[in-house]
């Protein structure tokens, strides 16, 4: 990653992309074709590193001129607004360049701009860059960005009211918001985090279900998380390994010959329905709903779960009569309620094109396995279905994984697993298969680690489709 005296390097490709000689295919070519010199010297190699700093490049005989970008995690104050102008208020950029020639002794860096916003009243994490490629990624409606606020709310919010904003509320736009994740801290206040960037999402999230915000800060967005010890109105350059996070770590299928899909959270939005079966079955017994309870069932095989439930609530029934009730229950959703994650369709008719083997490796019982995969047609895809209850050892063990592999007949190298929680990310790592984390709502606390854990993260599935030139950005 870096040059004989520390300098970072880069791929030659990727320097002229970020210099504005054209798209990663323009420059490819001009590479290939013998029209780029890198010190004097014909390079033909598109991922050749070169010194980022150094480098002496030019192209047709002109010289690139190559200037890296600016990010800074800045704290917003309350009272300035998110823009880089404005005729009557205080601008984040105002109030910035005024930090910033009090603290450096370079210039204010050109082209600044906050990629999103944040209300006037709004305090807390705002990226101000000038990489324009980057802020797009990140503010794509159809990506999905993650963003976790602390809210401070007029009143407490009841077990209802979280599972409805959870699951998506209307908030009078076309569309109800999509699946968000509450976690309500001692003190009363709540983390909040949404997938989305509607316009005054959050205020009018709670709004929807009969409260009101009264403090509003931001603590993530993406990979980045503010600092706990800044203050407002503080800003710092970010670390290279926190500007590389911030770019997408999307799979490749080059040498992939299968790929094995988790099912709940991973190919169906349905970790909110699970939720929303635990508190209906257990109200049947007028047992409340323990917040601790996903964490304690998480990656547990549908036996292994009724089981569980069984002793843990002294539920008299069989487990067999509990897995049945339960199948019933998640039957009508499955048929009526739980869509397919976006871009998986798409997705699985790439990896049918290609000649890749599509196998599922669920915890879910095999019924509704079936059930998802005719009410969503993807029957034609997947040649190969196994469930926790036929092997021996549930998630984050690797049976499940390795027994798709040998049905399918591929070797665990060549395969390519989807996940979306971190048991699951373990099972196909200790497969010794190459594993992409998927987001959900429902897993957002883990974020971090299924980042560390998995070798890929992907927020949505076109973001393949996209990464092999096949979905053009339409945002
Ligand atoms: N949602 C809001 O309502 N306001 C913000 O500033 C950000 C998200």
């Amino acid at each position: 990653m870096f040059g004989k005296e520390g300098e970072k390097m880069i791929r030659l490709d990727k320097y002229l992309c970020d210099a504005g000689i054209g798209t990663r295919s323009t420059v490819k070519g001009l590479i290939k074709k013998g029209q780029v010199r890198v010190n004097g010297e014909i390079c033909k190699s598109p991922e050749q590193k070169i010194e980022e700093v150094t480098a002496e490049v030019d192209c047709n005989g002109q010289k690139v001129v190559y200037e890296t970008n600016t990010y800074l995690m800045f704290y917003k104050p309350q009272g300035i607004v998110s823009a880089t102008e404005d005729k009557k208020e205080e601008t984040v950029l105002d109030f910035l360049k005024k930090a910033w020639e009090e603290k450096e002794d370079m210039p204010f860096p050109k082209g600044l701009f906050p990629a999103g916003r944040l209300d006037k009243d709004t305090e807390g994490l705002l990226l101000v860059t000038n990489d324009g490629a980057l802020s797009h990624e990140l503010l794509s409606p159809r990506k999905h960005v993650v963003k976790t606020y602390e809210v401070t709310l007029k009143k407490p919010l009841h077990a209802d009211e979280i599972l409805t904003l959870e699951c998506g509320v209307d908030i009078g736009d076309e569309k109800p918001t999509m699946p968000a994740r509450v976690n309500v801290l001692q003190d009363g206040r709540i983390h909040l985090a949404i997938m989305e960037g509607r316009y005054h999402q959050v205020k009018r999230m709670l709004a929807a279900v009969g409260n009101r915000v009264m403090h509003l800060k931001r603590l993530r967005m993406g990979t980045l998380y503010l600092d706990e010890d800044m203050q407002p109105g503080q800003y710092r350059r970010l670390s290279e390994q926190e500007v590389l996070s911030l770019r997408d770590k999307v799979p490749s299928l080059e040498s992939i010959e299968a790929v094995i899909f988790d099912v709940d959270g991973t190919v169906v939005d349905s970790m909110w329905m699970w939720k929303r079966i635990d508190r209906e079955y257990l109200t049947r017994f007028s047992i409340p709903l323990p917040d601790t309870l996903q964490a304690e069932i998480e990656g547990g095989s549908f036996y292994e779960t009724a089981v569980y439930f069984r002793e843990r609530f002294g539920i008299a029934d069989p487990v067999e009569k509990i897995m049945a009730d339960w199948n019933e229950m998640a039957w009508e959703k499955y048929e009526k309620e739980v869509p397919l994650k976006a871009g998986v369709r798409d997705f699985m008719q790439l990896c049918k094109n290609r000649g890749i083997k599509m196998g599922i490796a669920t915890s879910n019982s095999r019924e509704l396995m079936e059930t998802i995969e005719r009410v969503h047609g993807l029957t034609e895809y997947i040649s190969c279905i196994r469930t926790g209850s036929e092997v021996q050892k549930g998630k984050p063990a690797p049976d499940i994984y390795l027994a798709v592999a040998a049905s399918l007949q591929v070797d665990p190298a060549k395969c390519l697993v989807f996940e979306d929680l971190t048991a699951g990310i373990m099972a196909g790592k200790s497969a010794g298969m190459k594993v992409c984390a998927v987001q959900d709502a429902y897993s957002l606390d883990s974020d971090r680690e299924k980042r560390k854990l998995a070798d890929y993260y992907i927020e949505e599935f076109g973001q393949i489709l996209e990464r092999e030139g096949l979905r053009q950005g339409q945002d």
